[in-house]
């Protein structure tokens, strides 16, 4: 205390609390051992917490609470209502009574930046960092590090390590990417809210004609999910109800559902080894050995004898499957070849036949994206988008997707409702610029895995056949011990998945199909072995490493070779 200082009698200040000088406090509380410098001024109904630092000359007002541990740089400005005015209508001088204070508060830990300005209501998270002349509009998040103005959020922290316990690695971290972008998602929210325009328009136009773009395509019609994209694309390109469709057994069961959907009954091939995508070898033996041409000429299953119309390759993990012997077999077959690439947005494939490289979806009759929140691209929700070269099956989707109407309330057949909406139209917008970079992060990170694993003789690496470009949705390893390995990595709080465990031929979904198990045996042994692991753009150096070494402690402490 000495005698240049203003403290009034009803502030509340706690134990050792070191004052300079010129500091002008009122009906305020500060806890013990807080530190206040030159020129302060700290209003009534403010409260400071115990070991804080208030450097000199801040205003900290009323209304404002600042926990414990939290240091305030020189010449920080709080303010408590939003909109100060000096008189009233009546062009009366303003009384404390028109003032509406609002209530900041300044968690454990926060460190607010010199000269910055914090607006009223606000909150600044545990931990969190203001940086110097900052403008705060908005509540930061606890260890985030903000500044600008207004205040943007930079990175976050580490938090102090309570422990030693290692970090935990994510399988996927889908939080991350949408910080990075979070002024440009909220901002497509904001213009979505302002327009009311939630359903179809120009958004969802715009969207399409840069994803038609980005796969090479003349066309892409968006829609309301991968599954509706691969059954209107089906439908569409002629598959009919009591018609037979061929794809893998190893696939999400969205790819057999759309087919079901259709009205159509999925066939299985089985899967090559290495790629672990269509087999064009097994395709080609299922054509000419289960299937046979009936007395009209038709092609059809020897398992039920209903016609074959179409074909189904998945570009699994978003890696390709082999379309160039698919495409011939297809052509010479007559099928609809329907590509399903909801995992494989950006990937390429070399077609020798072209001698190119080609955009996964601009090979097939058509192809289905899905745009889950986890895929390479993803909404903040549901999404989906056929492409496709043929203007005549673009209308058709258009016209299943929208209750059968080209023309508002004209109904040329029965549709669903399965479109897009225009609010995740706009968002996917705002995040396909950063498609490119995201897919090349992915594959740098899946490089990296493949070197660092690479002498590891019990784990079966990512296979990239030289035809194709992979856009690693998933990084799928083999394990002769998977379950041994995924509980390893569990108890070191390393996310992993299993893509997938039961194919579909095994699933009770697909009892009636009548598969017995053994009958697609290298997409059997697959389910068994396959593990993912952690893999998004985001990953860093030291997360990869962490997943790495633990994935050699458990191979050196089992030695056990695996399937390559
Ligand atoms: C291979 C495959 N096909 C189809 C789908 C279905 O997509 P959606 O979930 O958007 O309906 C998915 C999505 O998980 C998928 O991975």
């Amino acid at each position: 205390m000495n005698s240049y200082n203003c403290i009034a009698e009803d502030v509340k200040l706690g134990a050792n609390v070191k004052l300079s000088k010129f500091i002008n406090l009122y009906g305020c509380a500060i806890g013990d051992d807080t530190k206040i410098g030159a020129f302060v001024e700290i209003q009534k109904n403010a409260s400071i917490g115990k070991r804080c630092k208030i450097s000199s000359h801040s205003f900290i007002c009323e209304g404002v609470v600042i926990e414990d541990n939290v240091f305030i740089g020189h010449g920080v400005m709080f303010i408590n209502d939003r909109y100060p005015r000096a008189a009233n209508a009546d062009g009366k001088l303003q009384t404390e009574a028109d003032w509406k204070v609002e209530r900041t508060i300044i968690r454990k830990g926060a460190s607010i930046g010199s000269g910055a300005a914090i607006l009223s209501k606000i909150s600044i998270g545990e931990n969190a960092i203001v940086g110097a002349g900052s403008v705060v509009t908005k509540d930061v998040p606890r260890n985030a590090i903000v500044a600008g103005n207004p205040a943007r959020i930079l990175r976050f922290i580490e938090p102090l390590k309570k422990s030693l316990a290692p970090e935990p690695v994510p399988f996927l971290d889908l939080v991350t990417p949408h910080l990075e972008l979070e002024t440009e998602l909220v901002d497509v929210f904001r213009r979505t809210l302002h327009s009311a325009n939630f359903v179809g328009g120009s958004v969802v136009e715009e969207f399409e004609k840069s994803f038609a773009t980005m796969c090479d395509t003349a066309y892409c019609v968006a829609v309301s999910s991968g599954t509706d994209a691969l059954r209107f694309a089906l439908m569409a390109s002629g598959v009919q109800p009591g018609d037979v469709v061929l794809t893998v057994p190893n696939t999400f069961i969205a790819t057999a559902e759309a087919i079901s959907q259709a009205g159509a009954t999925p066939e299985f091939v089985d899967i090559d080894q290495t790629t672990s995508n269509m087999s064009a070898g097994k395709l080609q033996e299922h054509l000419e050995k289960s299937c046979t041409r009936n007395s009209s000429g038709k092609l059809v299953s020897l398992r039920n004898g209903m016609r074959v119309s179409a074909v189904v390759p998945v570009h699994l993990y978003g890696q390709m499957a082999d379309m160039d012997p698919i495409l011939k077999l297809a052509g010479d077959y007559g099928l609809v070849v329907v590509e399903d690439a909801c995992q494989a947005h950006g990937a390429e494939y070399f077609s020798k036949k072209l001698n190119r490289w080609m955009k996964a979806g601009s090979m097939g009759t058509a192809a289905a994206f899905s745009f889950y929140p986890g895929k390479n691209l993803g909404a903040c929700g549901e999404g989906g988008a056929v492409t496709t070269n043929d203007v005549s099956l673009a209308g058709g989707i258009k016209m299943l997707r929208d209750h059968g109407q080209a023309r508002k309330y004209y109904h040329d057949l029965e549709g669903y409702n399965g479109r897009l909406d225009a609010l995740q139209a706009g968002l996917l917008s705002a995040k396909l610029p950063h498609l490119e970079e995201w897919n090349a992060l992915r594959r740098a990170r899946a490089a990296d895995y493949n070197r660092l694993l690479a002498d590891n003789s019990a784990i079966g690496l990512a296979h990239e056949p030289s035809w194709s470009r992979g856009v690693y949705h998933l990084y799928v390893v083999r394990s002769g011990e998977r379950e041994g390995l995924m509980n390893h990595l569990k108890a070191a709080g390393i996310g992993t998945g299993i893509h997938y465990p039961i194919p579909l031929h095994l699933q009770k979904a697909y009892v009636a199909l009548n598969y017995p198990s053994g009958a697609f045996p290298v997409a059997e042994r697959l389910a068994d072995e396959i593990l993912s692991l952690p893999m998004f753009p985001q990953l860093t150096g030291r997360q990869q490493s962490r997943v790495v070494e633990e994935v050699l402690a458990f191979t050196s402490s089992t030695l056990q070779p695996a399937g390559r």
